[in-house]
C-alpha cells in the first residue's frame, strides 16, 4: 500500500470481487466494486458520504474548493461552474480549442526522431484550454504544475498514514507545502481577479472564483485530460498500425473552418480516435480511486459500514466487468457497442465530473491532430512507470520517441 497504492488496490478489489474490509487502525477501508455498491455510494445514498480518502487529507493543501468542498458552500461553487463548463458552452470554444490543439502538437513535431518528454507539452495544453473556456488568461504553467504535485506527494502521504504524523515532526515538508499553495494562490490571485473584472456590477462574481475554488478546479482540470491524452501516447507508440489508422480518419474528416460548428462536425467523424480516448479512460482512469467516507452509519448493500469509515471504488476494476479479454487494450470494443452500464470514467451522482464536454473536445482534438503529424515510438527497454496519486499518471517526465510525420496524399 505504501510502494504501490494502485497495485494494491488492485489486488483487493481483484481478490475479493464482492468487496473487502480492511481494517486499518483507526479507520477501517472497504474496497467495493460492484455496481449495486457503486450506485449506492456515488449515486443513491450521496448524501450519506463526503469525499474519502487522499481527497479528504488533499485538503490541508488544496482547502475547501469544489474538489474537496461539502455542504452548502460546495453546492453554490458548483451551481455558478455548471454553466461554464456544459456542452453547449465549451462547443462555441472548439475552435479555439482546435487551434491550441494544432499549435501544442507543432511544438512536438521535430524534423528529425528525438526523445522527448510530452507532460510538460500536455500541461500547457490542458491549462490553455481551461483558461479558455474560463476567459482568463493562462499562467506559467510550470511552477502551478509542481506546486499541484506536491500537494498531491503530500495528501497521498496523510492519506497512508491517516494523517497521523503530527506536523512538527515532518517541518520541512510542511514547509515545503506552504511554499506551494503560496505559488498557487498567486496564481489563483490573477484568476479571480480576471473574473471579477469581467463580472458587471450588477451581478454576483461566481461562487467558484475564489482561491480555493480556482486551486482546484486547475487541478480537476488539467492533470486528468494530460493524464489521459499521456496513457493514449503510451498505447500509441506501442501499436504503430492503430496510429495510422487515427492519421487516415483524421485526414479523412477533412480541414474545418475556425467556425466551431465546422470543428464539431469533423468532430464528429472521427469515431476511432474517440474510442481509443473511450479505451484509455476505461484501463487508466485518471480518477481511479473514488473515495468517500460515511457521515452515518449505512449498510451498503447487505454490507454494515459505519459513520467515519472509508468507501472506495477502484474505477478501472468495475470497468473491467462485463469485457472479453478485459485487460487488453482494445479500442475497437467500442465501435461495436458504447460500454455496458459499468463505465464511469467520470464519477457518478452529485459529484460526477462537470468537466466531461471540456475533457472530450481536448482529448479529441489533441489525439487526432498528433496522430496526423506525429510519429511516436516508445523508448526502446524503458518500461512505463505509473504515478498513483489523486490521479493516476505516466510517471514524469517519461519520453518518447517523437518525430513529425510526412504530409500524407491528402495533406499534400
Ligand atoms: C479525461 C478527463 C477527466 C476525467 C477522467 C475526470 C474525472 C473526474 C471524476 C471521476 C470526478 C469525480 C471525483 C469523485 O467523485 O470523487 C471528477 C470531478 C471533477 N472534475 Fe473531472 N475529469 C476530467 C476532466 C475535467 C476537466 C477538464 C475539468 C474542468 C473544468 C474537470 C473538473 C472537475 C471538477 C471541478 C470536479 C469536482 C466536482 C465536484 O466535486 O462537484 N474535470 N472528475
Amino acid at each position: 500500500m505504501l510502494t504501490d497504492r494502485a497495485a494494491a488496490f488492485t489486488g483487493l478489489a481483484r481478490e475479493h470481487p464482492g468487496g473487502v474490509t480492511v481494517p486499518l487502525p483507526g479507520r477501517p477501508m472497504h474496497v467495493m466494486t460492484s455496481p449495486a455498491a457503486v450506485k449506492h455510494v456515488l449515486v443513491d445514498r450521496a448524501e450519506r458520504y463526503e469525499k474519502g480518502l487522499g481527497q479528504a487529507e488533499a485538503r490541508a493543501g488544496l482547502g475547501h474548493g469544489i474538489l474537496t468542498g461539502e455542504g452548502h458552500a460546495w453546492a453554490r461553487s458548483r451551481r455558478s461552474l455548471n454553466p461554464l463548463l456544459r456542452a453547449r458552452t465549451v462547443h462555441k470554444h472548439a475552435g479555439a480549442i482546435h487551434q491550441l490543439a494544432t499549435d501544442s502538437v507543432a511544438e512536438l513535431s521535430v524534423p528529425v526522431s528525438r526523445q522527448l518528454p510530452v507532460d510538460g507539452v500536455l500541461a500547457q495544453y490542458a491549462v490553455r484550454c481551461l483558461c479558455t473556456v474560463l476567459d482568463v488568461p493562462p499562467p506559467e504553467v510550470r511552477p502551478v504544475a509542481h506546486a499541484l504535485d506536491l500537494i498531491q506527494d503530500d495528501a497521498m502521504f496523510r492519506a497512508m498514514s491517516q494523517d497521523r504524523v503530527p506536523a512538527w515532526l515532518r517541518p520541512r515538508a510542511e514547509r515545503r507545502l506552504a511554499e506551494a499553495r503560496a505559488v498557487l494562490d498567486e496564481m489563483a490571485d490573477h484568476v479571480v481577479a480576471a473574473v471579477h473584472a469581467s463580472t458587471t456590477v450588477d451581478e454576483e462574481p461566481p461562487a467558484w472564483a475564489d482561491r480555493d475554488g480556482v486551486v482546484s478546479l486547475f487541478l480537476a482540470g488539467y492533470e486528468t485530460t494530460a493524464s489521459t491524452l499521456t496513457w493514449a501516447i503510451d498505447e500509441l507508440s506501442r501499436r504503430p498500425a492503430l496510429l495510422d489508422a487515427l492519421a487516415e480518419e483524421r485526414d479523412d474528416a477533412g480541414e474545418p473552418t475556425d467556425d466551431p460548428a465546422s470543428v464539431l462536425k469533423m468532430m464528429g467523424q472521427l469515431r476511432l480516435t474517440t474510442a481509443v480516448i473511450k479505451e484509455v479512460l476505461r484501463l487508466r482512469p485518471p480518477v481511479w480511486l473514488l473515495s468517500r467516507r460515511a457521515v452515518q452509519n449505512d449498510v451498503i448493500d447487505g454490507w454494515p459500514v459505519r459513520a467515519g469509515d472509508d468507501v472506495c471504488v477502484i474505477t478501472a476494476e468495475v470497468q473491467r466487468d462485463g469485457w472479453t479479454d478485459p485487460d487488453q487494450f482494445d479500442p475497437t470494443r467500442f465501435l461495436s457497442r458504447s460500454d455496458h452500464g459499468r463505465y464511469h470514467p467520470f464519477g457518478l451522482g452529485p459529484r460526477g465530473c462537470p468537466g466531461v464536454a471540456l475533457a472530450d473536445v481536448e482529448a479529441t482534438l489533441w489525439l487526432a491532430e498528433a496522430s496526423r503529424r506525429l510519429v511516436l515510438r516508445p523508448v526502446v527497454g524503458r518500461r512505463t512507470g505509473v504515478l498513483a496519486r489523486m490521479s493516476l499518471t505516466v510517471g514524469r517526465g517519461t519520453s518518447y520517441v517523437v518525430s513529425g510525420r510526412r504530409a500524407t496524399p491528402q495533406q499534400r
